[in-house]
């Protein structure tokens, strides 16, 4: 539905971006491979928190729906939340909608990460919640 207002308040909608003329499509549109690569660096962050590893890479996306689309100044929003923790995975939601309005303008229902060690290979992070604290911050990225 275009019209569709988002309402989730189970999301925070952390990460705001402003459209510029270089994210547009020739329709003179938000592109969607712009708004994917938001979306794909927001949830690698997200993951690196909550897994507290630095390796942490995408594994599956799940139906992308674009619901409307954003135009050349518009102030959009992203926002994530984990679903669930498996072994060596985590799977989150992702909802972008427009700032001001809070018209949806994306939603995917699943985006699975995994946990890699040095080998590349997945291994068990270790958690079955959210943290909202920064408590599982990668040693590599913490600074005296
Ligand atoms: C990530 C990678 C190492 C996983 O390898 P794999 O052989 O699938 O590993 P496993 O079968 O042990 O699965 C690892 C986890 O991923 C989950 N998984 C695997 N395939 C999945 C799929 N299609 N959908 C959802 N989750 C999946 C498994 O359930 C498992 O989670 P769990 O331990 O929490 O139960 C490998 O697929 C890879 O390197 N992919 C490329 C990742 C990448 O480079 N991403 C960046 C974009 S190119």
């Amino acid at each position: 539905m275009a019209d569709e207002i988002s309402r989730d308040e189970n999301i925070n909608f952390r990460t705001r971006k402003w459209v510029r003329p270089e994210d547009l499509n020739a329709n003179g549109t938000l592109f969607g491979g712009s708004l994917l690569r938001w979306i794909d660096e927001e949830a690698a962050i997200y993951a690196i928190i909550q897994l507290g590893n630095n390796r942490a890479v995408t594994k599956y996306m799940s139906e992308i729906e674009f619901v409307s689309s954003a135009e050349q100044g518009d102030l959009i929003e992203m926002g994530l939340k984990a679903t669930h923790f498996g072994r060596t995975s985590m799977t989150m939601r992702a909802e972008v909608r427009n700032m001001i309005t809070r018209q949806r303008i994306l939603a995917i229902e699943r985006i699975v990460f995994v946990s890699l060690d040095e080998n590349g290979k997945p291994t068990p992070h270790g958690y079955d919640c959210i943290t909202y604290d920064r408590d599982r911050i990668p040693t590599e990225l913490q600074r005296d």
